[in-house]
Formats: structure tokens, sequence, C-alpha cells
């Protein structure tokens, strides 16, 4: 065997900020950490918030709160402080974790102050949390490297005056909002040995927040037995992991993809892998390429959107490096279009590359539908069969179970290690949700195809949620957004296809009457969508509706309105459409607001 490391390589934003973390220094880390939290009170079932970006900090904080028994609830540092607030309310959460700020690519995030407001916010609402561990990250110059090998070395982009006072400010306020303490201070001066809490099987891991159809997102629960054993065993087959491989996850572990595969599936697995803080496209569309050369990963896995995004800049940016160690491609998050699987196979793989297209979901916890790398004959844009032990079937609408060739409602006749065991707080809305519509069934969301030779085709949400760039959404939080400002009367959201996010939003209102439709007004509802729920979530487009077709019973019909969004008068049936005028009236005001 040749030699191999146990470790993340980090790789910051820039791509002279490197460093190595071993799983001795990481459990140190861990170890410390835990008693960090333990002196602030944290015990076994306590919630705490995570709200960073993919620094090794990130990894030690959730970590250090299993080793406590303490459930982790990451938002991702792409959310607003409105949803920062909405989860911690939810969940109640002792303690919030968080960084000072950070750049995305040149995007500088003032993680802080938004940490800040939610918490301000959690006050209005009658809810503090215990403390707020500050991570000083931008600011890590000031410290020198320390001794600490999760600290990386300084950051040579300049850290502005205005971070730093930003920071230093807030802790003057502490006494208000309450305590702010800096994580390199606590760390310091905590033991490097934490006894491990015993946990059952079935004791809660950690909630996640997806969104629900209803706008108020779903904390999904995962247990420490079973996730843990799916994920490892997941990882272990669908990577063909081997203890010489570098496995490269890009998915930022706000999301399950990096809960999964950057963080619990490796590890339990004694990987080496890649931790990467930065985006592909900076400093350059090769940096993905680059990072797969610097540490010779075998195994990649990553998004269609990614892929889409870095095909239009051509093969030279791939091609200009070797590739390699690579050895199996795998992509998640949506449907990938047999176009950018071809990409992926013939430019970033040569032709010599396994594709895994593995479907799953928050509530998985792992891969369901996905390929065995080198086993299973692969078709471009087929998740094709389920991993071990998974039982999918396709339904009509009647809830048969369709044999064969067939289209239809995609659910899971058994359970498997990993499936979440509930909605935090809200055992009924887990019921509800995944249970209701076909008894005995858990019902994914999703529609799909069986071709004849029995592979598995995802075709997409059938309920009220749309994919941006591999995120799920629901119309009703955008719609709810929408309507807060004192213009819109009335809103209707529904996804478009969109040649990189893959879908889009196409946003269309109703005014309350004396207000006038404008570029101001559409900056105004942008802006306070990426308020209210983040960037992610920007529209882009927004249609004035003077009326939306709607059902006698007064459902918005959304099936007419993508029609529309999309200029096709080919509508299908529209006899139960209440006043039919409203229809020729949004073909005529398709004047579209492009972002
Ligand atoms: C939804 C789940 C699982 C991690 C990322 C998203 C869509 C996911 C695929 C795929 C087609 C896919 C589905 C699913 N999806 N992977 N390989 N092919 N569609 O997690 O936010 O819980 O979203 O993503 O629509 O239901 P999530």
């Amino acid at each position: 065997m040749t030699d191999f490391f146990l470790m993340y390589f980090r790789e910051g934003n820039e791509p002279e900020e490197t460093t190595q973390i071993t799983y001795r220094e990481l459990l140190v880390q861990v170890c410390r950490c835990s008693n960090v939290l333990q002196k602030q009170g944290i015990q076994k079932g306590d919630r705490v918030a995570i709200y960073m970006p993919m620094i090794p900090e990130l990894v030690v904080a959730m970590l250090a709160c299993a080793r406590l028994g303490a459930l982790h609830s990451i938002v991702f540092a792409g959310f607003s402080a409105e949803s920062l607030c909405e989860r911690i309310l939810d969940s109640s959460c002792s303690l919030l974790i968080t960084t000072d700020a950070f750049y995305r690519g040149e995007k500088l995030v003032n993680l802080k102050e938004l940490a800040d407001e939610a918490l301000d916010k959690c006050r209005e609402k009658g809810f503090q949390v215990r403390c707020c561990i500050v991570v000083k990250h931008l600011g890590r110059a000031e410290l020198g490297t320390g001794d600490s090998p999760s600290q990386s070395p300084p950051i040579k982009r300049p850290c502005p005056d205005v971070q730093v006072s930003l920071v230093l400010k807030n802790k003057c306020h502490c006494t208000d909002r309450g305590v702010d303490l800096w994580w390199h201070e606590l760390m310091q001066e905590a033991e490097d040995e934490c006894e491990p809490e015993w946990c059952d099987a079935e004791d809660p891991l950690f909630i996640l927040y997806t969104s629900g159809s209803t706008g108020k997102p779903k904390g999904v629960v995962h247990t420490v037995g079973g996730y843990m054993l799916y994920v490892a065993t997941t990882f272990k087959y669908v990577f063909d992991f081997h203890a010489e491989d570098v496995f490269w996850c890009t998915a930022d572990i706000g999301w399950i993809t990096g809960h999964s595969y950057v963080t619990y599936g490796p590890l339990a697995n004694g990987a080496t892998s890649v931790l990467f803080e930065g985006i592909p496209t900076y400093p350059d569309v090769s940096r993905l390429w680059s990072i797969v050369d610097k540490y010779k990963v075998t195994k990649f896995y990553t998004a269609p959107t990614a892929i889409r995004l870095l095909m239009k800049f051509g093969d030279e940016p791939v091609t200009r490096h070797s590739r390699a160690s690579l050895q199996v491609l795998g992509t998640v998050g949506e449907p990938i279009n047999p176009e950018a699987w071809l990409w992926y196979h013939q430019v970033v793989g040569a032709q010599r590359c396994s594709i895994v297209d593995t479907f799953w979901q928050t509530e998985t916890g792992g891969h369901m539908l996905t390929p065995l790398p080198g086993a299973t004959p692969m078709k471009p844009g087929s998740a094709t069969f389920p991993f071990f032990g998974v039982a999918p079937a396709i339904l009509n609408e009647s809830g048969e179970e369709l044999e064969g060739e067939a289209e239809g409602y995609l659910v899971f006749k058994q359970p498997w290690p990993g499936i979440m065991r509930t909605v935090y707080g809200n055992h009924e809305r887990f019921e509800a949700t995944y249970f209701k519509k076909f008894p005995g069934y858990y019902v994914t969301g999703d529609g799909c195809r069986r071709d004849q030779d029995g592979y598995y085709w995802i075709t997409g949400r059938i309920d009220d949620m749309l994919n941006v760039s591999g995120h799920l959404l629901s119309t009703a939080e955008v719609e709810s957004a929408l309507v807060e400002h004192e213009a819109i009367a009335e809103a209707a959201v529904v996804g478009h296809p969109h040649p990189v996010k893959g879908e889009c939003l196409y946003c269309f209102v109703t005014l309350c009457d004396g207000y006038t439709f404008s570029p101001t007004l559409t900056e105004e509802l942008k802006k306070q969508i990426r308020e209210k729920i983040g960037p992610i979530a920007t529209p882009d487009y927004i249609q004035n509706a003077p009326g939306l077709p709607k059902t006698r019973s007064g459902k918005i019909m959304r099936r007419v309105l993508r029609k529309i969004a999309q200029n096709d008068h080919d509508l299908g049936d529209t006899s139960t459409v209440a006043d039919p005028t409203v229809i020729c009236q949004l073909f005529n005001h398709r004047c579209l607001t492009i972002q």
C-alpha cells in the first residue's frame, strides 16, 4: 500500500491557505471543545445552533456536540438572520457557535453581524441563548498562527478594520445580548481529554432544517446508531472507499450532503478528505481541478449546478490540470441532465471514471438510489438502482404499485437505518408529511420513471417545492416573504427552467391598490426575500399579476402559472379556472424583470 494519511486537507478561500489536521489533532480539538461546551452547561439532549463557514472549527463544534450527546443544529451560513432566528427558536437552542466573518470568493460575509441580528430577534420574541461563542476566522491574523493545529496560517487577504471593530464592539454589548465569548480563549484553557457521553442507538444525533411545503422549515431528526451506520456504509460502497483514497465532497456542511459525506461518512471510515472553504470560480474557474491535483483526489462528489456552471467555460480550465488521480465522480442534489453528465464523464473524468448519480434527501440520511462504481452499467441521467436494503416502488395517484415500465410517485416500501425519526417537536407533522398520502409507504415527493431495463429516472418534485441549485425551497416560504411587503396583496411562485441553477424562481405578484409595478419595487422585493430567507431564494423573475388563475375553491393553479412563465400556450385543461380572462391578461403582462 502507498503512504496514506488520516486527515483533513483544509483548503481555505485563498489557494495559499492550507493546513492539515490529523485525526489525533482533531480528537484533541473535539475534546477541548466538548469541555468548553460542558462548562457552558451543555448536557445530553440540549440543542446547540452552529452558524459557520466551511472551516475546521465547524467540524470540531459538531463533533463536540456529538461527544456530549447534545444535538447540533447547523444553519447554512448563506441563510439570513431571520432564518437563523426561526431555527434557534424552533428547537430552543441553548447556545450559538458562529464566526466573525469570512470571504466567499471575493465577497465578504459579515457573519457575526447576522448572528447578532438573529439573537436580537430571538430576544424580541422572549428567547435568549445562554451564550454565543465566536471563532475568530477573518481576524485570525491578529492571533498569529498559534499552536492549535486547526488554526490556519494568517489569512493573506487583508482583514478590513471594520470587521475587527465590529466584533469587538459587540463584545462590549455582551451584557444585554447574552454573552459573546471568543472560541480561541475558551479552547486555550480547556483540557485535552473528555469522556464521551454514552448514548443509545436511537438517541438523536442532530437536527437539520429542510424546507417544508407549508413554508415553515422542518427540523429533521437523525439518530446516533441508524444514521451513522447508514452514512458509513453508503460512503464505503458508493464511493468504493479504500484506505489510500483522498475523498472530496464539495458540499457545505450546512446541508445534509456535508453532514453525511464531509463529516460523518468519511470519518467513520477513517478516510482522508478535503475540507474546502471556497467556491469553484475563485480565483479562477479551474479551482476545483487544481485542488484535485494538489491533493491527488481519487473520489470527487459535487452537484449538477456546479458542473453546469463550469461547463460554460469550456474544457480548457479542466484539461489544464492532470486529474490523473480521479477514479469516481459523484453527483447529487437534483436531476443531472444528460449533457452535463456526459461532460462530467468525458471531460472531467476523461472517460475513465465511474459516475455515481446519487438520489437521496435530507430525510433519508444517505444514498437511496445510486450506481455502485465499476459494477453498475451507467445511463446518463439515471440514478440507476436502489442501494442495499432499499425497496423503492412507483405508485399511481390511487396508490397502486406499478410494475415494469412506469411513471408516478417515488416511494419506499420499507425503512432503512438512516431514515429520519421525527420532525423536531412535531411528530404529527412527520407522519402527515411522509406517510399520510399513501399509508404504509414513505413518500419522497419526487416523480420517477422506471424504464424497460428497470433503471430509475427522477423526474423532479411533484409537490409545491422548488429545487434551486440543488437546494429545496417551498413556494409557500417565498410567497409569504413577498406578501409581507406592504405593496403586495397576493403572490404565487413557480419554478422556471434555468441553464445553471436547474430551476429558478418566477414570482407573480398582485399589488395592493395605490401601488405601481416598477423596477424599484422588484428590487425591494428581491431584497426582502434575501433578508427573510437568504440569497439562494432571490427570484430571477417577478411579474405583475393583476389577477391569478384560481379554482372555484380559491386554490392557485401553479400548473397554469408555470406554463405562462414559459410562454407556453398549451395549457391543457383550464375548465376549472374560475376566471379564464386572467390567463390572457397574464400572457400579455409577461414583461419580465431579469436579475
Ligand atoms: C431532493 C432532496 C440529498 C442531498 C441534497 C439535497 C433532489 C437529490 C438527486 C438526484 C435527482 C435529486 C430530489 C430530492 N435530488 N439528489 N441524484 N437526482 N434529484 O437534499 O435538500 O433534502 O433535497 O433533491 O428532488 O427529493 P434535499
